[in-house]
């Protein structure tokens, strides 16, 4: 996999960021699509799902590695896109909550409407997306693992009950397939 392209110098013409003599453009594949995206190496992943690709299922909480709204999933693992720069992000692949099921048929989102989860809303996509990785690693998780693996992740709203809720019904949804 291609993890940096040079581009040349006729982009220094045009106001783009030049490394020495070349402009670095990043390759990386989101939701199994391959991109490449020509951002400054330090932006967050977040920004390059947002703002480049026009993801914006993931969110803006704190931007300091915090909340947990920008988890995103890299081999089925939590990251949390905030905290990874264009530079790292280069080469690897990652999940986001729009690959989930466009139909709103996964087990976790199917759980969250039907415990009717969200208040306001907007942790929600984190949540739900280390809901999938808690149950990739614990297809049945009982209360303290689900505590454990939500723990870090901020709900302003108080959610968490709901989603402990939510995360027992996905469970048990996916052991019957
Ligand atoms: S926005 Fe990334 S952890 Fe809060
Ligand atoms: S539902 Fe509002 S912050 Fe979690």
């Amino acid at each position: 996999m291609v993890l940096l392209l040079a581009r040349g110098l006729a982009a220094n013409f045009c106001g783009k960021k030049i490394y020495g003599l070349l402009e670095l453009v990043i390759a990386l594949v989101i939701n199994g699509t391959n991109h490449q995206v020509d951002v400054d190496d330090d932006t967050p992943l977040l920004w390059i799902l947002r703002d480049t690709l026009g993801l914006t299922g993931t969110k803006f909480g704190c931007g300091v590695g915090v909340c947990g709204s920008c988890t995103i999933l890299e081999n089925g693992d939590g990251v949390r896109a905030c905290q990874i720069p264009a530079s790292a992000a280069a080469g690897r692949s990652f999940t986001t909550i729009e690959a989930l099921s466009a139909e709103g048929n996964h087990p976790c989102q199917k759980a969250w409407l039907a415990e009717d989860v969200a208040q306001c809303g907007f942790c929600q996509p984190g949540m739900i997306m280390t809901a999938c990785a808690l149950l990739k690693k614990h297809p049945q998780p009982n209360d303290a693992e689900i505590d454990s693996a939500m723990s870090d992740l901020v709900c302003r709203c108080g959610t968490y009950p709901r989603i402990r809720k939510a995360i027992h019904r996905a469970a048990a949804e996916m052991a019957k397939k």
